[in-house]
């Protein structure tokens, strides 16, 4: 066995196995789960990943906002190497958005540790609490917190879509913990997810490089008009704030024509009071927009501004806009990225690197530590529906790239001895990870940029 275990591999069916399982914590019709953030059902999973943690001897911490870390060696305080994702999921959830990153991670531990293999940096996996900000925005918001982008008490005052209030419902679940966040930062981090779109499928591609998260704007707009009777307002008198949403979700979609690269969705929408023959006097919306040039997102930003306010005058209705989500594109460490792609070429897996276009907790972590993310293939380019689906053997293939990610990251030396493993031309600059202690690096502030190979 070489320095760094190259030869080491996970066991897939026992991953398959504990994805199977938790998928049966909140089943939905379709093969899904339904685990909104804080939920009893989120609970739920929580408590079935921490027994497995538990099974595997780690130390469980958590922290008050209900992140939770599986370190092992359990005592071993120095910053890990950490992996995960996150449990959590949308209304409409498939069984590996978030729950591949966290349940390989597991799996990659335990590779290690019944393999005996040494290492000299702890290993840790976690899940972060309402990545998906579906129920409570934004989304990411616990790994936001864990990298100290947002502060605790903030986080903790969060309502929710159901009106529920974040904090009382972390209390509700019992996941309040004592581990201090924002978090000391670990040594790296490295999350497995599924692509959740159609690039890797399409082109036959196993492993994709992420080299970066594309940037997100949530916005809220409230609409009010007038109410009146649907049968004898004339037209022309009218103040429908449902006229104006459904024009707004129309000057979203016609933006993504105008703007290349800009994706927009509006995901909701209510009318009130919601009756077959009443104007609506209130419509509330949502508009999702990505682009992974911060700049470009920010014309689309001001560009819909003008659009809804032209829309309003024109019908004498008001608009509010509360900001849920604003996020700026990120680039990964360019270190991370060429050892992910490195990593993938030795398994003779075939490697594209692409950003991403879903948000993920390691763009937070991005923020004070070296950050990197391996994508897998989802057939059909399907996510956020139950019929998501990535084909077993690439489940195993992400896994067994993440295990030797980790045992690099977490055996410096060793990797260093380990001519073999290293690129031969590794660029000088970016940082050293076999001297980073946990601070946060220097990084490339720039758009990822999408380049296929
Ligand atoms: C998280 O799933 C997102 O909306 O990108
Ligand atoms: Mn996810
Ligand atoms: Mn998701």
């Amino acid at each position: 066995m070489s320095a760094v275990a190259t030869e080491l591999r996970i066991n897939g069916d026992r991953l398959a196995r504990r994805l199977a399982d938790l998928a049966e914590i909140g089943p939905i019709e379709g093969g899904g789960s339904a685990r909104l953030a804080l939920t009893d059902a989120d609970r739920d999973g929580r408590n079935l990943v921490v027994s497995w943690m538990e099974d595997l001897d780690l130390r469980v911490d958590v922290d008050g906002i209900g992140n939770v870390v599986g370190t092992w060696p359990a005592d071993r305080f120095d910053p890990p190497v950490l992996t995960g994702s996150h449990i959590d999921t949308v209304a409409t959830g498939g069984r590996f958005d978030g729950n591949l990153g966290v349940l390989a991670g597991l799996e990659v531990l335990e590779t290690i540790i019944e393999s005996g293999v040494q290492i000299e940096h702890p290993v840790a996996v976690g899940f972060f609490t309402n990545e998906e900000g579906s129920r409570f925005a934004p989304d990411m918001l616990g790994s936001l917190v864990f990298a100290g982008g947002l502060p605790l008490e903030e986080a903790l005052d969060t309502v929710a879509i159901d009106g529920a209030i974040l904090g009382d419902e972390l209390a509700h679940i019992g996941y309040v913990g004592g581990m201090p966040c924002p978090a000391r930062p670990p040594r790296a981090f490295v999350e497995l997810h599924i692509e959740q779109g159609p690039v890797l499928e399409s082109e036959g591609v196993t492993i994709g490089v992420v080299t970066g998260v594309q940037g997100i704007s949530w916005q809220e707009l409230t609409v009010t008009g007038q109410s009146n009777h649907a049968g004898t307002t004339p037209m022309g008198m009218r103040h429908d704030a449902g006229h104006v949403a459904a024009a707004i979700v129309v000057a979203v979609r016609r933006l993504t024509s105008e703007i290349p690269g800009l994706v927009g969705t509006v995901g909701r929408m209510d009318l009130h009071p919601d009756l077959v023959n009443v104007v609506a006097a209130r419509a509330r919306l949502t508009v999702d927009l990505r682009h992974p040039d911060d700049d470009t997102l920010a014309t689309a930003e001001a560009q819909l501004a003008n659009r809804v306010e032209e829309l309003a005058h024109a019908e004498g209705v008001s608009v509010v806009r509360r900001v849920l989500a604003r996020f700026e594109p990120v680039t990964f460490d360019p270190t991370v990225v060429d050892l992910v792609e490195d990593v993938a070429h030795r398994h003779g897996l075939a490697v594209r690197r692409m950003a991403s276009g879903a948000g993920h907790d390691a763009q937070m972590l991005a923020r004070v530590c070296p950050a990197g993310m391996i994508f897998v293939p989802s057939v059909g380019g399907i996510s956020h529906n139950p019929a998501e689906y990535t084909a077993p053997a690439d489940l195993t293939a992400g896994a067994d790239v993440l295990l030797q990610i980790l045992l690099h990251l977490a055996n410096p030396t060793a990797a260093a001895a380990d001519d073999a493993f290293l690129r031969k031309s590794r660029p000088a600059s970016g940082p050293d990870l076999r001297r980073n202690g946990g601070a946060g690096s220097e990084r490339d502030a720039g758009a990822p940029k999408e380049s296929g190979s």
